[in-house]
């Protein structure tokens, strides 16, 4: 049993594999937070760490004392205005106008299985005994609110699952923040770990230790977005990728949102994450519930490799669905940077055909296909084919790419609407604006009110009636700018505030309707690249485009900032031309190659015009990556040397049962003369033989992780991959 409550100790113990997380009951009332941390299998003695006497907010008690404040009370979902003071995880207005409230305990429950949100994506389970839901139900002191806090404990996946519900009795209550978690850890010394980047410089491993105060990072973009993914995590401040505690916090959630830590003047921590407070109220109806988005927890006992591999399995497993999530994707050639806005069926066949030869299994065409779309500035809404470059249509040009022996598949934009459209022209109103004031243009284009049912039902039957024209195996699912003016005609002025909120639900319905009626169809997310690469998209999109960037040494770091959260399964990568679009830098068609097959692999660039040798790279690549293609999207991965600190780059996939291993090393700049190193290689058995396939050598995983190989890189834009098999 994975959840149990101490009736004595008035205790909840919930146990993963490598994790213990505990709450109590105190005085009756008060949820408190106790520890999270390293698996604790006896409770003896927890009781007596439990301070004895603490003002309790909110109710008729003895002990209540404001001056007295005790910051360092750790509370399970703390509100605000009834003495805590520190970041809340509730806030609300009631109808006299005040928004202080209290929570208090009132029951629990524990089932077996998880139920799923109804409004957004959550992970799932497909067997009941593979989870165990703790439900905790707290109502307000004075107001008919109830609130309840579900934790679903994962044990073998070794991840606990949070969110929240709101339930709403009173004719009025405006919640004004409702995260989906807070952790009060008592331990300041420890590091803030985040992504952020920007356009075609995505997830970069930024890490600070606390300070007090608050280190938050968010998005108030309407997506997940570039600059920050809805991610963070808390570690020692010595903790590697193979040492120390580590605790991972990944929202399913892709608007806008905040996290953070809080360090109190007492030295308490304070984790929070959910929705983002900023821009943002929701006025719950009697009767109504609100639910927040999910939060998966991971807690890591030794460093960051493990609660990657944790989070890659779940994601992997437990969001990814339907379909394709365990199938072999096919590689694929995607146009854009080959033709940009320029192409005409024959170039589009020639591409395909060229790359059919090489191995390639799904031509993808890109962005420019309808209405008048040349240039960036126009047609977005207009979905219906450009006959001057397509002139038979898109059912002609898939039965051609079809009869090649390939898939066909196809760029969508469908949030967007270009005001130089027939859909802006018929309906002006159907973007978010507000009335009176200049809608910004990003891109040239506007955002379509997703909070809309009747837009979201159009943004279904637009695409729906494309992926029925023609046999289109494949989207590619484009969103290319943030939100602003955000207004929509449809809500009254007391909700203008809750339309981030709803276009992120709006986007989820219209996403959970279009996979379900097209099931066997491949939709790729992209958003400019990885905006928005969040771990709800993955409910939708078992694949996404990385980055825009395409560049070999960027893409390194992409990728493997993307690596704390994401498993390489989902990571869209391809080899593109040199001299690369976005950096302008010539790298090897090798080390293109070996960093995009990390990923979701594929080309982008007209493969006419390689040379002989160079195609024959190419069908080599593809060989490869087809017979390594399962260790590396479903083994372990193991991140040895980070690019964010050394020249060199490292990692290596391990398959479950350590019988096979794919290892990775790049070298960006080579040295004169250069020095030999030593690489350990990571995650294999110690006591099974190994043998790399291409130059035949043998070795003990005794003498890989422990001596390891060496290396010495005197050339530029290098790259290695070893395909280690036990040998029987
Ligand atoms: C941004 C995407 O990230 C690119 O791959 C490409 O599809 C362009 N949009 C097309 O406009």
């Amino acid at each position: 049993m994975s959840v149990i409550f101490d009736k004595e100790k008035k205790i909840f113990h919930l146990q993963t594999r490598s994790s213990s997380y505990i709450i109590s009951i105190y005085k009756d009332v008060l949820l408190r937070h106790i520890y999270y941390g390293k698996r604790i299998n006896s409770l003896s003695g927890i009781e007596n760490l439990i301070p004895k006497e603490y003002v309790v907010f909110g109710i008729n008690s003895p002990h209540l004392n404001y001056s007295a404040v005790d910051e360092a009370i750790s509370q399970e979902y703390p509100t605000f205005g009834c003495g805590d003071l520190r970041m809340p995880a509730f806030h609300a207005e009631f109808e006299d106008g005040s928004s202080a409230s209290a929570l208090l305990y009132k029951k629990y429950k524990i089932f077996s299985g998880k139920n799923s949100l109804s409004s957004m994506p959550s992970v799932y389970t497909e067997t009941q005994e593979e989870c165990v839901t703790l439900e905790i139900e707290l109502t307000e002191a004075v107001k008919n609110v109830t609130v309840i806090l579900s934790y679903s404990v994962f044990e073998e996946y070794d991840a606990i699952v949070r969110s929240v519900k709101i339930i709403n009795n009173e004719e009025y209550l405006n919640i004004k923040s409702a995260l989906s978690m807070t952790i009060d850890i008592d331990c300041i010394d420890m590091d803030f770990v985040h992504l952020h980047g920007r356009w075609a410089k995505e997830r970069n491993i930024e890490r600070a230790s606390l300070i007090h105060g608050k280190m938050e990072v968010d998005s108030k973009r309407g997506s997940s977005s570039h600059m920050h993914s809805p991610f963070f995590a808390l570690c020692d401040n010595k903790a590697d990728e193979n040492n120390g505690n580590v605790y991972g916090f990944s929202l399913v959630y892709s608007g806008n949102f905040s996290c953070g830590a809080e360090v109190s003047s007492t030295d308490t921590v304070r984790a929070y994450m959910g929705i983002n407070p900023f821009d943002f109220n929701w006025l719950l109806e009697e009767g109504e519930i609100f639910e927040t988005p999910e939060v998966v927890m991971v807690y890591s006992d030794c460093g960051f490799n493990k609660m990657s591999q944790i989070y890659h399995k779940l994601y992997r497993e437990r969001m990814c669905r339907g379909y394709w999530r365990d199938r072999e994707r096919p590689i694929l050639i995607n146009n854009w940077e080959a033709t940009y806005f320029n192409f005409n069926e024959e170039k589009i066949l020639n591409i395909a055909s060229e790359a059919k030869q090489l191995g390639v299994e799904l031509m993808v065409l890109d962005d420019g296909w309808f209405g008048r779309r040349d240039r960036e500035d126009s047609s977005l809404g207009d979905w219906y084919v450009d006959k001057r470059k397509l002139p038979n249509g898109l059912s002609s040009l898939a039965n051609n790419i079809n009869k090649l022996g390939m898939k066909f598949g196809l760029w969508f934009e469908p949030e967007m609407i270009s005001p130089d459209s027939d859909l802006y022209r018929n309906h002006p109103d159907w973007c978010l604006h507000i009335e009176g004031r200049k809608s910004s243009l990003g891109r040239n284009q506007l955002v379509l009110d997703l909070s809309r049912q009747d837009v979201c039902d159009y943004v279904v039957e637009a695409v729906s009636d494309v992926l029925n024209s023609a046999n289109i195996e494949y989207v590619k699912w484009d969103f290319n700018r943030n939100l602003s003016e955000i207004g929509s005609t449809k809500l009254p002025a007391n909700r203008q505030h809750e339309i981030s909120h709803r276009y992120v639900l709006g986007l989820y319905s219209v996403l959970e309707r279009l996979t379900k009626a097209f099931p066997r169809v491949l939709f790729e997310g992209c958003s400019g690249g990885g905006g928005r690469y969040d771990a709800a998209m993955l409910a939708y999109f078992p694949q996404y485009w990385t980055s825009d960037d395409s560049d070999a040494v960027e893409r390194i770091e992409i990728q493997y900032g993307t690596s704390l959260v994401m498993p390489s399964v989902t990571m869209g990568a391809h080899v593109s031309a040199v001299p690369n679009h976005q950096v302008g830098r010539c790298t090897s068609l090798s080390m293109r190659g070996h960093v995009a097959m990390v990923g979701q692999f594929g080309y982008e660039l007209d493969l006419g015009l390689l040379s002989k040798e160079e195609k024959e790279e190419v069908k080599k690549q593809i060989n490869l990556y087809k017979s390594i293609r399962k260790i590396v999207h479903n083994g372990k991965m193991y991140r040895i040397s980070s690019p964010f600190e050394k020249n060199n780059t490292d990692w290596i996939f391990v398959s479950d049962e350590k019988t096979k291993a794919v290892f990775f090393h790049f070298n960006v700049l080579g040295k004169p003369n250069p020095n030999s190193y030593v690489v350990k290689l990571s995650g294999l058995s110690e006591n099974k033989i190994y043998q790399e396939r291409t130059s035949e050598k043998v070795y003990s995983g005794d003498v890989l992780m422990n001596v390891g190989l060496i290396f010495s890189d005197n050339k530029d834009f290098s790259s290695e991959v070893y395909f280690f098999e036990e040998v029987m």
